[in-house]
């Protein structure tokens, strides 16, 4: 059995369906989600789905490894990154190279990076007039919207589009497209 842990910071809706999808899953599991926030939403949806979660700090990320010691303890094979906003620490990257996935709400490389996140993201699609949006599934390196490319999927903006009509339309096709090539990229590994 493979098991993912998921890290996310916030409402946790793409966790939500990730740990619905594989829910009876021959193969693969969510073992566990991690978060670095108290009153994030995602602690809430784990919890009522039956899955382990657990709380770090920024010391326990990044001045120690005993984060990995936990993920090792619970046999996470695959690391997936969902709405997660701190930088992942390069002890985390080389114990899961290859194995390490995040999504982001546009198509990178444009409009990625430090500071690009949630809405931020979909106001400057929209400030700068693009035709299109979508969304791209790629590899943890230890930059920002950095790592290889895995999968993208496109949606097409209107004139009359604001910041929160993109950023729904892009929520729908990651809930729509993450999961399944979450199990593709894990499938092809095995
Ligand atoms: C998603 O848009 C994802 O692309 C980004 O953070 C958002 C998380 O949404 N990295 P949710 O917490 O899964 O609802």
């Amino acid at each position: 059995m493979e098991k993912i842990a998921i890290f996310a910071s916030g409402n946790g809706s793409n966790a939500q369906r990730i740990i619905e999808y594989f829910d009876g899953h021959p193969n693969i599991r969510v073992q566990l989600v991690v978060s670095n926030k108290a009153d994030a939403a995602v602690l809430g949806r784990a919890e009522r789905a039956g899955t382990n979660t657990l709380l770090i700090n920024r010391e326990q990320f990044y001045q120690s490894e005993e984060l990995l010691a936990e993920l090792q303890a619970q046999g996470i094979t695959f690391v997936v990154l969902a709405g997660f906003l701190w930088l992942v620490p390069s002890y985390l990257i080389r114990a899961y190279e290859g194995r390490m996935l995040n999504i982001h709400p546009a198509l990178l490389p444009g409009y990625g990076g430090k500071g690009m996140y949630g809405i931020r993201v979909h106001r400057a699609v929209k400030a700068a007039g693009e035709k299109e949006s979508g969304i791209t599934v790629h590899q943890v390196n230890e930059q920002y919207d950095e790592g290889d490319i895995i999968f993208q999927a496109r949606c097409k903006l209107l004139p009359s589009d604001d910041a929160e009509t993109i950023a729904r339309r892009v929520q729908k096709l990651e809930h729509e497209h993450f999961a399944p090539v979450i199990e593709q990229f894990i499938t092809d590994q095995l």
